[in-house]
């Protein structure tokens, strides 16, 4: 199985790839960091608890990460009633409380902590903002060459979700976002709203995990509910009925990479745009050597099979932690 570690502010979509990561026969997650995103770092932290207890696997450790971006001190935070933030997921799941409890050791320590003592590959999956990842890149300047693979959700090539120009985890934290995209890991992959658009899941999927009869497929089902509701009334999806759940495609590229379909290219985040902060500058010109701008640092997801997907989701939701 493959080792993941997933970076998340759960959300219900981020819910949807913490359950695929945890079940799905051929994934094993090593843990949970938690970090200020769809909702405050604390809420973040408790949904993903809930996930985890409701699932069976109450064993997989959870770290809690960054309350405020690298930078920007109220961006996204302070949050509203009913602001960009909150208007897809609610702060807390609809999963029952838990008494599970984060490590008492924060997010960033277990990521460097984890990766300096690996001695087999460990994916890294940020699916919300890259506060902890941006913080571990300061904090150890060896992170990037520890990490051997990261798999980022986030951004979008010249459009936007939160403003015309800008997906919300790169948005929420430009400047952490810059500084992962320029840090020089490895090897990086996006799966960009491009892709996720592409794999959005209908009531039918909805009702079919239900069908499962298992505490996964029952979460599934009610969380892909809540998120057409949600896209059918903010922002709906052509012909309505359907919506994305972008975190858990970026878990499925790594059970098996075709689900995506991905371009090597320059990609790099505006930090001081005054229309276009948070967006991901992604260079699609192919040039030859000798004329190149930027050598290719990200594999960018522009499609994704949504069949394989979802045959990816029924085979983990059907398990039972
Ligand atoms: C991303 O933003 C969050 O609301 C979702 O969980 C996902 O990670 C999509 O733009
Ligand atoms: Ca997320």
């Amino acid at each position: 199985a493959r080792k993941l570690i997933l970076d998340v502010d759960t959300g219900t979509d981020d819910a949807i790839a913490i359950m695929l990561a945890a079940l799905h026969p051929s994934l094993e997650l090593v843990g949970c960091t938690t970090v200020n995103g769809n909702t405050a770092v604390e809420n973040c932290t408790d949904n993903t608890l809930r996930v985890l207890e409701h699932i069976g696997r109450p064993e997989i450790p959870v770290h809690q990460g960054m309350a405020r971006p690298l930078v920007r001190w109220t961006f996204p935070t302070p949050r509203k009633e009913g602001d960009q933030s909150s208007r897809i997921h609610g702060p807390h799941l609809p999963l029952p409380k838990t008494s599970l409890k984060a490590r008492s050791s924060g997010a960033v320590e277990f990521l460097i902590e984890t990766y300096r003592a690996a001695t087999d590959e460990i994916a890294l999956v940020p699916v919300g903002p890259l506060s902890n990842i941006a913080a571990a890149l300061a904090l150890d300047p060896g992170f990037a060459d520890r990490v051997p693979e990261v798999v980022i959700m986030g951004g979008s090539h010249g459009w936007g979700n939160v403003t015309a120009a800008a997906e919300f985890n790169i948005w929420a934290d430009p400047e952490a976002a810059a500084m992962v995209f320029q840090a020089g890991f490895r090897k990086v992959t996006l799966v960009p709203l491009d892709a996720t658009y592409q794999a959005s899941l209908s009531h039918a999927d909805s009702a079919s995990f239900e069908a499962l009869g298992t505490p996964a497929g029952h979460a599934a089902s009610l969380f892909v509910k809540h998120r057409i509701a949600a896209y059918d009334a903010v922002q709906p999806l052509p012909g309505g009925g359907h919506a994305p759940i972008h975190d858990a495609l970026a878990v499925a590229s790594l059970i098996r990479p075709e689900v995506i379909t991905t371009e090597f290219l320059h990609v790099d985040v505006e930090t001081v745009g005054t229309l276009t902060v948070g967006r991901t500058v992604i260079d699609t010109q192919v040039r030859t050597e000798a004329f190149r701008r930027k050598a290719p640092n990200c594999h960018v997801a522009f499609g994704a099979d949504r069949a394989l997907f979802l045959s990816l989701l029924t085979e983990a939701f059907a398990r039972r932690g």
